[in-house]
């Protein structure tokens, strides 16, 4: 196959003027700018393809496959993000000059190395860095070796004897299948007759996969979210946030991909940021290393601030969700700049970010996270953003006759932004409460601890 070769030439602006692709023999000219391929399709991806759309240097993104809020900033693409040479195929076809994957399983099925294979920028761990959250057991393990603070843990393949270790007690006692398990891997039972129940449908019935469990010491705290660019051993720090995995509103109910974030932290002291920095987030990177395993991307480190000291509840290798819709939007610095020098291995820009409060309330389907119906119309979306510091992220949804209407379990994201968080939240509810469709529910009381 013909690899496309790019000419960028710059205008008088300092942006690349005239786009010319030869691509498979055929020269085409392009709009102004790079070409940018966002793998995913949910408020994550709205979130980075909204950053992306605020970069002078991008002229064309792609999103596969997108949804009916991101058709509006990018053309979507219909293949799935696990569909892995279809998008190098795509890739190359375009001319993309830049590949930036929300998802996991992509990665987890190797898609940065396909796509470096052929030649193509992308941004994202390879699937040997990728481990550190599709295996639970490995990511415990180096941080056993390289000494970074976490949950005293076991791992176990054969039944019997995780059930004798977890007899012993105490309760809780955190189980966690070492797979990727769409965030439905971690039980928390409080009796051993609950963690019998568990123990065999995870090793004995095979209900999650083929697998092993850790079993992990039950720790107490609130936590957060600590995402960071990564290069191999170069590590910045993006603004902290925490999510609310809970259904309802008190932190009850069952857990969920996340039904509301906010940023900046009130409990998290400047101290604990650094301590979080230098003695988990910097020793990590540098131990992928070691490790051969260098990270390239987004590191999320699932942090939590016990009674002894911030520690790690879990690692994944990419922008953190619902977290992404309420951080990215704080960004000041050019995010295509921040995707090409970890990509490229290149210098980085300081990387800012406006001193401002950000609180995001999601919109889901009534049943969610159990079943739900889909296909009911979304109403007032364009007056719900006639405040400027107002922004919709889509998560699930479709154009049916023209109209939007709801297609997932997560349907919106609403975010809003203010000097405080008391704003930011006040914000957003007002735009919440003028979206009008017959089968959402949400929140009110993301961020209660702290408001
Ligand atoms: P994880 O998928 O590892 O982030 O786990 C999901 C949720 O389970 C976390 O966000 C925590 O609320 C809880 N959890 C996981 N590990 C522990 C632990 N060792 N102690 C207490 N809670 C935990
Ligand atoms: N918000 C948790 C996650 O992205 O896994």
């Amino acid at each position: 196959m013909e690899v496309a070769v790019n000419h960028l030439q710059p205008g008088p602006d300092g942006r690349a003027a005239v786009y010319t692709k030869h691509l498979k023999g055929i020269e085409t000219e392009h709009p102004v700018g790079a070409t940018v391929l966002v793998v995913g399709g949910g408020g994550r991806c709205h979130a980075i393809v909204d950053a992306l759309s605020r970069s002078p240097q991008v002229g064309k993104i792609y999103c596969a496959p997108g949804n009916a809020g991101i058709a509006a900033q990018a053309e979507c693409v219909p293949l799935k993000d696990t569909q892995v040479e279809q998008l190098r195929d795509f890739a190359l076809e375009k001319g993309v000059d830049l590949t930036v994957v929300g998802p996991e399983v992509a990665l987890a099925a190797g898609i940065t190395d396909a796509f470096t294979a052929a030649g193509l920028r992308i941004f994202g761990p390879t699937k040997a860095a990728a481990v550190i959250e599709s295996s639970k057991d490995f990511a415990k393990q180096l941080m056993a070796k390289y000494n970074v603070p976490t949950a005293a843990y076991r791992t176990f393949e054969d039944y019997n004897e995780a059930l004798e270790y977890v007899s012993k007690g105490p309760f809780p006692v955190v189980l966690k299948y070492d797979g990727l398990a769409a965030g439905k891997g971690v039980v928390i039972p409080e009796t051993l007759e609950e963690a019998d129940h568990t123990l065999r449908d995870m090793l004995l019935d095979d209900k999650f996969g083929k697998g092993k469990v850790v079993v992990e010491e039950f720790l107490t705290g609130p936590e957060f979210s600590f995402m960071c660019f990564v290069d191999g051993e170069r590590v910045w720090p993006m603004a902290l946030s925490q999510d609310h995995k809970r259904a309802y509103e008190g932190d009850k109910g069952p857990n969920t991909g996340g039904m509301g974030a906010y940023s900046p932290l009130p409990f998290i002291t400047e101290e604990d940021r650094e301590y979080a920095m230098e003695h988990i987030m910097k020793p990590v990177a540098s131990a992928m290393v070691k490790e051969d395993r260098p990270f390239k991307g987004v590191l999320y480190g699932g942090l939590m601030k016990t009674p002894s000291g911030i520690k790690v509840i879990e690692f994944n290798c990419r922008f953190g969700d619902p977290e992404t819709e309420v951080v990215l939007p704080l960004l000041k610095t050019d995010i295509y700049d921040i995707f090409s020098a970890v990509a490229d291995g290149s210098a980085m820009p300081e990387i800012k970010w406006e001193q401002k409060s950000s609180m995001g309330f999601v919109m889901a389907s009534k049943g969610y996270p159990g079943s739900y119906e889909k296909g009911f119309p979304i109403e007032g979306l364009e007056d719900a953003l006639s405040d400027p510091e107002v922004r919709i992220y889509h998560m699930g949804t479709a154009v049916k006759d023209g109209k939007t209407v709801t297609s997932g379990g997560r349907v919106l994201m609403v975010i809003g932004s203010g000097d405080t968080l008391l704003q930011a939240r006040d914000r957003a509810l007002t735009a919440v409460d003028k979206i009008r469709c017959d089968n959402l529910f949400w929140r009110r009381d993301i961020g209660w601890r702290v408001l």
